[in-house]
């Protein structure tokens, strides 16, 4: 039996998970959600319904009740949908961040665990855990082949452009519901949670803001220093007001909108340092002393580069939500972890408000009984 899907929210993203679903035999695309006058013609030309909002979806008896929802909407919004999908027994996969509070986003993930829902699958698209550079990475860490890791070495650097900060998507550069470390930063603490587990330490400084304020009260960039519960330690760099080729986007070309940097290799944005060797992505160059006399920096280091595979991530995570909803799988990004980004995020800005290192308490439900 095929999955019935419905994408809420038909901005940037949406019809890229609604291609997703079109495309994937084990699902059907139902409907399209969107309050907006565009949301109609962009339903059209998906060849699916459309209904301006979940309620009147959920009133119509004009289409077959669907299985899942793909939340696409502002963060602002993605608890309460995700809650009235869940209340209405609809599996969700909420576009990252979770929430835009640590707060909602906890009501979020009880809501889900009621007895009542337990049934019931909340995944956070944190898509690039299925991203064939990051697949290639976690094997390479998970089979030791680097020894033990010390540090890690991140950078997210790019240019956006004013059009991406211009009505009606000027939520972006407002500090309330933008800015660069929930929009992008994001991705990178998930995968480095992916990679290395739960951060718990994080100190941040500010980059030196290069667009104007007033409108722009969000976050240009920071440099942060991380630790991890594991004792693993890490440097990242993130800025979204600089041309460089330094960030996933471009290093992997995993969006259709970044262009993949011309010269291939030169755009690396992780290094991973191990007791046996060190690894630089996406060039996937591991480098040691293997077969060398010594293990000494006087040999000539080994170097060996990693073929990757291709593949597309969000058609990769659709297919895993499927195999979660079918029961064959565990989330690979369950709400908890998506909290757990969020709240390293929030931790981030702390820091940066407050010039203070910030702890992180990775026991999300300390205070419940
Ligand atoms: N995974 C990724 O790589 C990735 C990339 C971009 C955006 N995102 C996330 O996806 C979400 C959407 O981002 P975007 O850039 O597409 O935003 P957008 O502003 O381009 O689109 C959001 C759409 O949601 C619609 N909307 C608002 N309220 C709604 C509601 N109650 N019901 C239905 N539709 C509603 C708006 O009319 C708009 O068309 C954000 O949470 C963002 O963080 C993820």
């Amino acid at each position: 039996m095929s999955v019935k899907v419905i994408v809420v929210g038909a901005g940037l993203i949406g019809p890229r998970h609604a291609q997703s679903v079109i495309s994937n035999p084990d699902t059907d695309l139902v409907a399209l959600i969107d309050p907006a006058p565009s949301g109609p013609a962009t339903a059209s030309q998906l060849n699916t319904n459309h209904f301006p909002s979940l309620d009147a979806l959920l009133a119509s008896s004009s289409i077959p009740k669907p299985d899942a929802a793909i939340v696409c909407t502002p963060n602002h919004t993605h608890v309460p949908i995700s809650r009235n999908l869940l209340a209405n027994g609809i599996h969700v996969l909420v576009e990252k961040p979770v929430s835009d509070s640590i707060e909602s986003g906890l009501e979020l993930l009880r809501f889900a665990q009621l007895p009542e829902n337990a049934h019931l699958k909340l995944l956070v698209g944190h898509h690039r855990r299925f991203n064939p550079y990051v697949y290639k990475t976690k094997q390479i860490l998970d089979a030791g082949s680097l020894g033990s890791i010390i540090a890690v070495n991140g950078l997210w650097t790019l240019y956006k452009p004013q059009s991406y900060f211009a009505p009606p998507t000027d939520w972006r550069r407002a500090k309330s519901s933008g800015g660069v470390i929930p929009i992008n930063f994001v991705h990178d603490v998930d995968i480095l949670h992916h990679f290395f587990g739960p951060i718990v330490r994080i100190h941040a400084e500010k980059t030196l803001p290069q667009r104007p304020n007033p409108p722009h009260d969000a976050e240009e960039g920071a440099a942060l220093t991380l630790r991890f519960a594991s004792g693993i330690v890490g440097t990242f760099l993130v800025c979204d007001a600089t041309p460089s080729p330094h960030n996933f986007e471009t290093g992997t070309g995993e969006n259709p909108i970044i262009p993949k940097s011309p010269t291939n290799g030169d755009s690396d944005f992780y290094r991973i340092f191990g007791s046996n060797a060190s690894l630089s992505v996406p060039d996937m160059t591991r480098w040691s002393y293997d077969g060398k006399p010594d293990k000494s920096w006087n040999e000539t280091l080994s170097v060996e580069r990693y073929d990757v595979g291709d593949a597309t991530p969000f058609d990769l995570q659709l297919a895993h939500f499927v195999e979660v909803i079918r029961g064959n799988a565990q989330p690979s990004c369950s709400g908890e972890e998506g909290l757990r980004a969020l709240i390293v995020c929030q931790a981030a800005r702390k820091a940066l408000e407050t010039g203070q290192t910030v702890d992180i308490d990775t026991d999300l439900f300390k205070n419940e009984i």
